[in-house]
């Protein structure tokens, strides 16, 4: 498989991602790995890939989950993403590149299972398209598994996305920049884009709700601030985040109102698919 010169996910201009800040709820981002896992129709899968593996927790799962596979190995654009990879996993091949130009490489044999936890909501505009370029690039009967977070609607990104329209000292910097992911494509829409590439049956798409029991409005801006939160937060310079982080926070506290343990549920929407190719 070759390796693909980095290249930024987007022309946005966002600041590398932090392996320590995601891996603050690595419990809760790790339960849809098993999850889908648990539903690849693969008993031995030789060649496996992860996109997008982060710092390395999916790839740790798929090495669990398929001790006999020939090869694993991770890739992703993030520096530090990678570095923590390679620290936890040093026996393992991570390659830094870029999804939206990345395929499977058939000349070497190809790859049984193409693995990517929330990762293609990030291939904007269009992450369906990646997915089918995928397949289509792929040899009959490899996998392509993979989960998104949904939560466009949710409060945690309603409120994002209402902090920034809001009046503040983001205003300037975020007003061209559209820094909010557009919703993922309804499961029937990737049904109808996917299936003719799939085998009869081979083509699986659902949603699972986790709700996760957080401390306080706090640790849902901690959360998001790992992932969903940072194409805001990251352009601004130190006081215009500090005002935002303020605002939004606020805001989170009066859409995620404390139980009576005073603990907080944050929903979270996520949207599995799994496709055999035909
Ligand atoms: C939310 S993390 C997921 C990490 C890991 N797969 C997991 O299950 O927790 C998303 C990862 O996707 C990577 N990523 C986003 N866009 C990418 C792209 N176009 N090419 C490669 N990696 C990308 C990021 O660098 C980040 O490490």
């Amino acid at each position: 498989m070759s390796e693909h010169p980095s290249t930024p996910a987007s022309s946005r201009p966002l600041a590398d991602w932090s392996a320590t800040q995601y891996l603050k709820f690595a419990n809760q981002r790790n339960r849809p790995i098993k999850d889908l896992l648990a539903q690849i129709p693969l008993t031995n899968p030789r060649r496996i890939v992860d996109l997008g593996c982060g710092p390395g927790n999916s790839t740790q799962a798929l090495i669990e989950r398929y001790p006999a596979a020939e090869t694993i190995y991770g890739l992703d654009s993030s520096p530090d993403m990678l570095a923590k990879a390679r620290a936890s996993l040093p026996h393992i091949q991570f390659v830094r590149g870029d999804l939206s130009t990345w395929t499977p490489g058939l000349e070497e044999g190809g790859v049984d299972l193409l693995f990517s936890n929330a990762v293609f909501h990030w291939l904007q505009p269009d992450p369906v398209s990646h997915m089918a370029r995928l397949l289509e690039a792929s040899r009959s009967g490899t996998v392509l598994a993979l989960q998104v977070p949904d939560n466009y609607l949710e409060p945690s990104h309603v409120a994002m996305r209402e902090t920034a329209a809001s009046p503040g000292p983001w205003s300037a910097v975020l007003a061209p920049l559209k820094p909010a992911l557009d919703p993922m494509p309804s499961p029937r829409v990737i049904y109808e884009r996917l299936s003719g590439l799939c085998a009869l049956g081979g083509l699986d798409v659902w949603h699972t709700f986790y709700y996760h029991v957080l401390d306080g409005p706090e640790e849902i801006v901690e959360w998001v601030k790992g992932s969903g939160l940072r194409p805001f937060i990251d352009p601004l310079d130190k006081g215009a985040r500090e005002e935002f982080l303020r605002k939004y926070t606020e805001r989170i506290a009066e859409v995620y109102p404390r139980m009576e343990d005073g603990k907080v549920l944050l929903r979270y929407p996520r949207l599995f698919v799994v496709a055999v190719r035909k």
